[in-house]
């Protein structure tokens, strides 16, 4: 939908902000553009709209050159979300929200009615529709500055670093409500931001830029961990790519073993028959299924669960720790909860928490090496668009 052809930007000074960018951005997907302070984000996402005239190259949207668009015709087509969200100090959070609606000619009730329901889709409760922007939080009013900006339902979001004024927490709450929020509109939104994991987290494409707008590679985030370009780009990948790679791995190729798992109530001769190879310990389980804790085997075979399980003897079970849902979680989940096990192995749920099996570390990596080569890691041109 968006392509981006050639383009440069040379400010009047001489600085040579974006030089020779090509991408292509796909429709209904997050497109992320990250890289170091300086490399040329927000001088090509505001190229998109035009509040920055390009100096070469060509954009094209729907296969047509957004310089032969009517620049506001253009801009309505396109929300536009900033850091801090700059809203208007002076206004309700309700007319923020309704800004473009009410210049494009809405009814006052119409506007008021929209903003409700934006309101409402990126988690603000309604009640504070008629508050100052002061009187919210930075987290809210971040929330008010992605309402305004969907208010007129426009097919594309830009978005220049607007999570990045607030703490970690709030941050990770904001992206999580932008991949809800995408999964219900499915807008084209090309994202701009510095942080590497807040890229790889609510990015379906990442352009990483370097210094003097030039690209260094373009990916989806599973690839860019994988095979990063060049030393720089691993570099600004930082620490842990191959565990963070992880988290593109599902867990339902991955075997677990139901024979590991016992009753709280079984006997000794029905322990008898339980038991995983390789594991010295069987996962005790509730009459709701849930995991109670490990149990020394060969104890529970003399004795029986019943008499070792929680009622018999608390003190013997070992704390089973973090399980993973079977099939839902990631190889990454999977992989902490195995090296967080006191036995060494994962333990696996359903949906409803009820054990379904066991798995050990050395499986985990078995599936770890089959998803790779699975895969195959064949590394991505640069500039090669999708
Ligand atoms: N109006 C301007 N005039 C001259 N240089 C500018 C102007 N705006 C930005 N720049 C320069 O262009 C480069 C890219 O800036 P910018 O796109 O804001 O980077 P980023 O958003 O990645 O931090 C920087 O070196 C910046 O100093
Ligand atoms: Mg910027």
């Amino acid at each position: 939908m968006i392509s981006i052809e050639a383009v440069s930007k040379r400010y009047p000074d001489g600085t040579v902000a974006v030089d020779g960018l090509s991408l292509e951005v796909p429709d209904r997907s997050i497109t992320v553009l990250v890289g170091p302070s300086g490399c040329g984000k927000t001088t090509t996402l505001r190229m998109i709209n035009r509040m920055i005239e390009l100096t070469g190259g060509r954009i094209l949207i729907d296969g047509e050159d957004i310089q032969h668009k009517p620049v506001n015709a253009l801009r309505r087509s396109m929300g536009y979300v900033i850091q801090n969200a700059g809203l208007f100090q002076h206004r309700t959070i309700a007319d923020n929200i309704g800004t473009v609606p009410r210049m494009l000619g809405w009814s006052k009730a119409k506007a008021r009615e929209r903003s409700m329901e934006l309101m409402e889709r990126v988690g603000l409760d309604t009640s504070m529709a008629k508050r100052y922007p002061y009187q919210l939080s930075g987290g809210q009013q971040q929330r008010v500055g992605v309402a305004r900006a969907l208010a007129a339902d426009p097919p594309v979001l830009l978005m220049d670093e607007p999570f990045s004024a607030v703490d970690p927490v709030v941050r990770r709450g904001l992206q999580e409500e932008l991949l809800r929020i995408q999964e219900e509109l499915g807008k084209t939104i090309v994202f701009v931001t510095h942080d590497i994991d807040e890229a790889i987290r609510v990015g379906d494409m990442i352009a990483v830029l370097r210094t003097g707008g030039r690209l260094a590679q373009y990916a989806p985030p599973d690839q860019l961990l994988s095979t990063p370009a060049d030393a720089a780009v691993e570099d600004f990948l930082g620490a842990d790519r191959g565990i963070r790679g992880l988290s593109f791995f599902g867990t339902d190729a991955l075997t677990v073993d139901p024979g590991g798992i016992v009753a709280s109530d079984a006997t000794a001769q029905q322990v008898s028959s339980r038991a995983t190879e390789g594991l010295g310990h069987l996962l005790v389980v509730g009459v709701d299924g849930r995991p109670l804790g490990w149990a020394d085997a060969a104890r529970l075979r003399e004795s029986g669960a019943a008499a070792a399980g929680p009622k018999g003897g608390p003190a013997q079970l070992l704390p089973h720790g973090q399980a993973f849902r079977h099939g839902e979680d990631s190889l990454r989940v999977a992989l902490d909860c195995a090296v967080l096990s006191p036995t060494g192995w994962a333990v696996a749920v359903d949906g409803e928490g009820r054990a379904v099996g066991v798995v050990s570390q050395e499986q985990i990596a078995a599936a770890i090496r089959a998803a790779h080569s699975q895969r195959g890691t064949a590394p991505v041109d640069v500039g090669a668009a999708r």
